[in-house]
């Protein structure tokens, strides 16, 4: 029998879209047929072409290139999401035949943009898949398996926690709070926090099995509210972390409850742009009665030296790792970053069930949950008070609340 090819279109032809370009490479039955991109696309696509990921053609719009695939990969700012969305919903009710859309993490700015998402994409009948990469590392995935007994045995992981960070991202509008939807956490703490929620959970339950009970979270603007620092971020990003600051640092906890067993387990999470090491690392760890387990990114068996007289002729740092901060010295590369970065088993995990006819494993109602994760942590650190999510008036309080940091008033909060 002939294999079967998923046919993706990708909005946006930036950063992340390129990863998951180096992500298809390592896998069959994705072709790459479109791009809709405000900048970029007939770069994106002859990048694609190139490396043989099929006939990308160049689409003028959403609309346009939703007839001709059978997945459209939303892979834009935060901003642009509900637009593009509802440009996808639009095709579909006009006839496009689409299989399933997939969009990156985060969801949505706030709860109130996430579920709008899911209402359009249920309203159409589309298959989701909500790409939270980190669930799908593969370091992730074999410390499970491997602990499987002993979990079995000993009982569950009773404490998570889970870090990403780095120096700071790479485009202006991630530092603009009011595009991007917060700082660090609105940008990396939902990757943390649903990890962390992920590895606590026990084999074989829903991702949604421990039922979330309280939130307590701390922010801070540690580095890039400096003057010197405000003023590069200003001349190099254009914003102005003096009128619209957010966070740079960001650390919580999440207290879950198993419905089965009544015990309380916990997730903590670490999230910042003002990590001063070699470039993006993840660093996750688990404790459990009598086991545990650690994930760091920055440990590879590949090491560089690149002294200074050789420095210079090394114009690239991102060629050796995400966000790499140094281009001399000892320097960790990752040989394989879309695959340690759980990229390539996230689409092989869309391909799968977009052809037959399913959701993916993380669907854009599970984004919607770590959405409304991630937004009590922002109340939680605005109104410095543990947030009770069984309380049926913060549930409600949540589906509209905008963090001060997202309408432009971080100030307020963080200096
Ligand atoms: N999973 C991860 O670890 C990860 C990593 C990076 C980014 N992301 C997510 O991916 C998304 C894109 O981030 P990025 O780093 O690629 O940003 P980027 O700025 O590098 O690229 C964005 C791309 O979208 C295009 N674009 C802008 N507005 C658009 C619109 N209205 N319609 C179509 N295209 C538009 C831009 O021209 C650009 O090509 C964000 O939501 C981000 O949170 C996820």
């Amino acid at each position: 029998m002939a294999e079967r090819t998923l046919t993706y279109g990708f909005v946006g032809a930036g950063f992340n879209a390129k990863f998951h370009l180096a992500a298809l490479r390592q896998l069959r039955g994705i072709e790459v047929a479109g791009v809709v991109s405000v900048a970029g696309a007939a770069e994106f696509a002859a990048l694609a072409r190139g490396w043989g990921l099929g006939s990308t053609q160049v689409y003028g719009s959403v609309g346009e290139m939703a007839k001709h695939v059978e997945c459209v990969a939303v892979c834009a700012p935060n901003d642009a999401r509900i637009a593009i969305v509802e440009a996808i919903a639009d095709a579909v009710k006009a006839g496009a035949e689409l299989k399933g859309v997939i969009c990156e993490k985060p969801l949505g700015r706030n709860v109130a943009e996430a579920r709008r998402l899911v209402e359009l994409a249920e309203g159409a009948g589309l298959r989701t898949a909500y790409f939270e990469n980190q669930i799908h590392m593969k370091p992730i995935r074999v410390q499970l398996a491997q602990l499987e007994p002993l979990r079995r045995q000993m009982g569950p992981l009773a404490l998570a926690r889970s870090a990403e960070e780095h120096g700071g991202p790479h485009e202006g509008w991630f530092w603009d709070p009011t595009r991007q939807g917060g700082g660090v956490l609105c940008d990396m703490g939902c990757h943390s926090i649903a990890v962390g929620w992920y590895v606590l959970t026990p084999t074989g339950k829903p991702l949604t099995f421990l039922e979330p009970q309280e939130v307590t979270a701390d922010l801070g603007l540690l580095k890039w509210g400096q003057p010197a620092w405000r003023e590069k971020l200003l001349k190099e990003r254009g914003v102005d972390y003096a009128k619209t600051p957010a966070e740079d640092f960001a650390t919580g906890m999440i207290t879950f409850r198993n419905p089965e067993t009544g015990q309380r387990v916990k997730a903590q999470f670490t999230n910042s742009w003002m990590f001063e090491k070699q470039g993006l690392r993840l660093l996750m760890d688990g404790m459990g009665p009598g086991y545990a387990f650690e994930v760091n990114s920055l440990l590879s068996p590949l090491t560089i030296f690149v002294g200074d007289a050789a420095a210079e002729a090394i114009k690239d740092a991102e060629l050796a790792l995400e966000k790499a901060t140094a281009s001399r010295g000892l320097l960790a590369v990752q040989h394989n970053e879309p695959d340690l970065y759980g990229y390539t088993d996230e689409n092989a995990d869309a391909r799968d069930a977009f052809l037959e006819g399913r959701d993916a494993a993380l669907t854009w109602r599970y984004g919607l949950e770590i959405t409304t994760l991630v937004m009590a942590a922002y109340l939680s650190a605005e109104q410095k008070r543990v947030v009770d999510l069984t309380n049926p008036a913060t549930q409600r309080a949540l589906e509209t609340y905008v963090p001060l940091i997202q309408q432009g008033r971080g100030a307020e909060q963080l200096y």
